[in-house]
This record gives structure tokens, sequence and C-alpha cells, in this order.
């Protein structure tokens, strides 16, 4: 059987249901602009930093703006998603994430984040799921976002485990594109059009075991 080296994981929308947030936050700054938003179209934002994001929106809407108008507008809905990220608490982890990570630490496999979100430490730490992450990379310390493999391999190099024996759990189409472009293994949380170039897709984060897992690895 093949050993599992490290497993990274992304933050929103696979530990916690902070994708929802992104989503809310998104689709009421675009409905301000007048821009149509739903969640097919929300599905291409997963992942994606947050001017990025931004941009996606407004070339959907057919508006052009400003350097200037578009920093106002993404700190508008980065304002907007603090408001909804205060509340969150160990209770916000999703279910089966917590006896996961116990699985992991106690059969002593490295673990890291690979998150595209500059809010993504507060996250952690209202989480209280500090101590279960080795390393952390966020959207502060990469150059190319998701579908980009930098954040993926950068986690790798800081757990001094080789891409080739990393398994990176992601719930968003940058994402699996991400870690696969970094010659890793890809568990994919979502439906199974999105998460189409996955290794082992799964519906709920509660159907990671490391038995299940290690099952699909091989
Ligand atoms: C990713 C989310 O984790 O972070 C995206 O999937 C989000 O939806 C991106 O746009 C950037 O997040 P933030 O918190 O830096 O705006
Ligand atoms: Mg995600």
């Amino acid at each position: 059987m093949r050993e599992i080296g490290a497993i990274i994981f992304d933050l929103d929308g696979v530990i916690t249901d902070t994708a929802e947030y992104h989503y809310l936050a998104w689709k009421q700054l675009a409905e301000e602009l007048g821009v149509h938003f739903d969640r097919a179209f929300n599905e291409r934002l997963k992942g994606v930093s947050r001017m990025d994001s931004l941009h996606m929106i407004l070339d959907h809407g057919g508006i052009v703006l400003s350097e200037e108008e578009m920093n106002e507008l993404a700190h508008k809905k980065n304002e907007h998603y603090k408001t909804f990220i205060q509340q969150i608490t160990p209770d916000d982890l999703l279910p089966g994430i917590l006896p996961f990570l116990n699985e992991i630490r106690a059969a002593e496999i490295p673990t890291a984040l690979a998150s595209a979100s500059k809010n993504a430490r507060p996250v952690i730490r209202q989480l209280k799921i500090e101590s279960f992450l080795d390393t952390i990379v966020d959207a502060a310390t990469v150059k190319n976002g998701k579908p980009d493999p930098e954040i993926f391999l950068k986690a790798a190099d800081q757990l001094a485990v080789t891409p080739d024996k990393c398994v990176g759990v992601e719930d968003a189409e940058a994402g699996v594109d991400s870690i696969k472009a970094a010659g890793m293994y890809a568990v994919g949380v979502g439906s199974k059009k999105a998460m189409a170039k996955a290794d082992w897709i799964i519906e709920h984060p509660s159907q990671l075991t490391l038995k299940a897992l290690r099952g699909h690895y091989g």
C-alpha cells in the first residue's frame, strides 16, 4: 500500500462552511451592481482570489471600473464577509472534520492549510484548530493563486514532503486544478460535475476517514 506523506486542506467549504458566506457576500455586491448572480456562476469563483473574483463578476455584467472603484468594491465585499465570520466558533467545523483531524494526528501524518483567503488565519483561530495544522500557506504568501499549483507546492515544501506523496482536499474546481497541477492526489468535496477532475469525489467531508482515503489512495 502507498503511504500518505501529508494531507493539505483547503479551508472555505472543506473545513467550515465559509464558502456559503463568500457566496452571500458576493451575491449582495453583485445585486447592488445589477449583475445577475447565481450558484452556478458562484462555482467558478470558489477558490479564486478576492480581486480575481471581482474581475469575473464585473466581466460577467459587462461593467468597466477604475482600479480605485474596484478596490472599494473588494473592500466592501470583505467587510460584508467579515461580519459573517465574526460569529464562527468550533461548532462551525463541518461534521466529520474534527474526527478526521484527530485520526491524522494519531497517525502522525503531517498536515497543512492551503487557502486562497486572506481571512484564513482568523477563521482557523476561531475554529480552534491551529494545533492540528503543521503549516499554513495563505493568499498573502503566494504570488499565483489557484488554479496555479504554487500554493499546494509551497505547503508541501514547508512540510518537507514531496508532492507525489501529498493528498490535497478541495471543494473548488480551481482548487482541484491546482492540486493536480502540483502532481498530488486530489480529494474533491462536492458534486461529480464540479469535482470531475478529482481522484476521489465525496459529497461531504463527513465521508473523510483515513480508512476510506487509504482505500482510494491505494
Ligand atoms: C477562497 C474562497 O478560499 O478564498 C474564495 O474559496 C475567496 O471564494 C478567496 O474569494 C479569497 O478570500 P478572501 O477572504 O481573501 O477574500
Ligand atoms: Mg474552498
